[in-house]
């Protein structure tokens, strides 16, 4: 009898922690119902609240998407926004996971006809892509077709850290300046859109139409698989092919990135394939079913992180085909965190064998240029091969101190073989496009420099974007090197070392620099000994692109000044150097 008192006891009060459990969860669970009116229901953001999960159930029907967002504790640091105008005049239900009905987060969220911001915050740059609002990754998708070039990228509408990948989309027709179109790919059933590929598929090879936009990437759900879509009014609008996904998962957690090309001498669909820390290839006919071709990369290059981002590229080279493969790692890049590495070699439509080259090599020395690979499907009578790259660092990426938006792209660059006296190396120079920016030149005096000589007015109103040109002369000077430099002691400066091979980049005094410990320290690249470097910067507000001889040499490093830096100030420690030719152009 006892022992049953016991048991039901027991019993009872399992039942009851149970129940409460249950009310605890409850009250943790949030539904907001919106009677619609307006064109955009604005929800407030607060970067350092903690994430929490939300469903969006538009007339009911069963939510496709769950959006992870930092809904605001107690302010707004910033809104984002639900497009609804399709669902005026009937209701939406919105279910928050963590959050308590009452929060300040539910109760602000507001209905709007219009979506307003500070679009020309301090750090948005002028002539480099950076998405309208919220976070930016990788370029991709990157593909050409009648007259505009596409760029989609790795975005979160929900916010400026990363999170809940879609493919935005941009459009250019001189690679300058961009138009923003609404967002190509969402998460669906499968996952979120991770980075990946587009092609035109000239032949309707996989039966979407004559020129159909393919676009290929990667599923991230519970594993990564290969996805892909098509659009057949220029990119405007894409269906999810209803075979997804067309390479499922082998068993490999970092298994993503398909950059995919149409190879003549084989007949057949190329894609480059990031599986761990080596790069697969796939073939295929159709772009639907694919074979394993082979793997490129043990023991061979950087291993310092997950390689990410491939491409594979031909590229002449003295009249004959060299293949260049690019492959993101992170982290591992040669100056801490993200970077991209490449080897060159050749690649008969099944196998990449690479050259003997001192690798690793880094396609940029810079710390702020990840993710980058090339456009598909320019015409033949252009030829190059066009380059872009994101212009950020996991190593701090989701913190720099930017508001509405996070991130900007590298300008386009064409991407070359040339030799930088030691040996090969793939070159990466900005487009001639970019020369259509220059607005106003000014030219300077050819100056030697002894100790130092100071250009105290680069530019009469000087808005944070200019590019430098110019040729320097070591001469018999040791250690030398350029600063950009405001008058609030702030500084951004570049050195050539003859007497180790180095050539860097210092930007701990260049600003805000402590919103990441891992941000202020500086960069190093190996530095060719020449009588002469031609040396080219752009600058954009926030980014510095320096190419050396033609982009032998590139650094990419983004800083925060808190003034702009309108003064140029040329040093040596010792000996003497020349710097001639000098320009400055102000860029529209
Ligand atoms: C590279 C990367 C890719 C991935 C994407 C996710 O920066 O990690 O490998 O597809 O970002 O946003």
């Amino acid at each position: 009898m006892k022992t049953t008192t016991n048991l039901l006891i027991l019993f009872l009060s399992l039942l009851m922690s149970a129940c409460s459990q249950n009310k605890t969860q409850d009250a943790h669970k949030a539904s907001a119902v919106f009677s619609i009116n307006s064109n955009y229901l604005l929800l407030p953001i607060e970067d350092n609240a903690p994430e929490i999960k939300m469903q969006v159930k538009y007339n009911d029907e069963q939510p496709v998407e769950v959006i992870n967002l930092r809904l605001a504790h107690v302010k707004a640091d910033y809104w984002v926004k639900l497009d609804v105008a399709n669902y005026k005049g009937s209701k939406i239900t919105i279910d928050f996971e963590n959050t308590d009905k009452n929060s300040w987060g539910v109760i602000n969220i507001k209905q709007s006809d219009k979506f307003e911001f500070d679009y020309n915050e301090t750090y948005r740059p002028q002539f480099h892509f950076s998405p309208e609002y919220g976070w930016m990754n990788d370029p991709n998708g990157m593909v050409y077709l009648d007259g505009e070039y596409h760029l989609f990228y790795q975005y979160n509408p929900y916010g400026t850290k990363w999170q809940n990948m879609h493919w935005g989309h941009a459009v250019s027709t001189d690679l300058n300046s961009w138009t923003y179109l609404p967002v190509a790919l969402a998460p669906d059933s499968l996952g979120t859109i991770f980075s990946g590929s587009a092609v035109i598929d000239v032949n309707n090879t996989a039966g979407f139409g004559k020129n159909a936009m393919v676009a290929i990437y990667t599923s991230a759900g519970r594993v990564q698989s290969q996805s892909i879509a098509y659009s057949t009014d220029k990119g405007r609008t894409f269906t999810k092919y209803e075979g997804n996904p067309v390479i499922p998962n082998p068993g490999i957690p970092d298994f993503r990135d398909p950059k995919v090309f149409w190879h003549n001498e084989s007949n057949q669909w190329i894609m480059s394939l990031a599986t761990k820390q080596t790069i697969s290839f796939y073939g295929s006919a159709n772009l639907k079913s694919w074979t394993r071709l082979s793997e490129f990369g043990d023991g061979i290059g950087s291993h310092g992180g997950v390689w990410e981002c491939p491409d594979l590229v031909p590229l002449d080279y003295n009249g004959k085909t060299k293949w260049v493969l690019l492959v993101s790692i992170n982290p591992g890049g040669p100056n801490g965190g993200s970077a991209t590495q490449y080897f060159i070699g050749d690649f008969d439509g099944k196998t990449f064998r690479a050259d003997a080259l001192p690798y690793p090599l880094w396609l940029d020395y810079g710390r702020d240029n990840y993710a980058g690979v090339t456009w598909s499907n320019i015409p033949e009578n252009d030829g190059r091969k066009i380059f872009m790259g994101w212009m950020s660092n996991w190593d701090y990426a989701n913190n720099v101190p930017t508001h509405n938006f996070r991130s900007a792209m590298t300008v386009a660059r064409e991407l070359k073989i040339a030799n930088n006296g030691k040996h090969l190396v793939v070159s990466n120079y900005p487009v001639s496009e970019t020369k259509t920016l220059r607005a106003l030149e000014s030219a300077k005096k050819d100056v030697v420099v002894e100790k130092e000589v100071v250009l105290s007015n680069l530019l009469d109103k000087n808005k944070g974007t200019y590019e430098i040109e110019m040729t320097l002369k070591p001469q018999n000077a040791g250690i030398f090197g350029f600063m950009l430099q405001n008058s609030k002691n702030e500084e951004l400066e570049f050195r050539f070392d003859m007497t180790t091979g180095f050539f860097s980049i210092h930007r701990h005094k260049s600003g805000l620099v402590d919103f990441e410990g891992r941000f202020a320290a500086g960069m190093n690249a190996p530095l060719v000994k020449k009588d002469a470097y031609k040396v080219r910067v752009l600058v954009d507000k926030a980014s510095a692109e320096i190419f050396i001889n033609e982009g032998e040499l590139a650094l990419t490093t983004i800083f925060f000044p808190t003034e702009v830096m309108n003064k140029l100030k040329f040093y040596t420690k010792g000996g003497k150097f020349s710097a001639e030719h000098i320009k400055i152009y102000q860029i529209k």
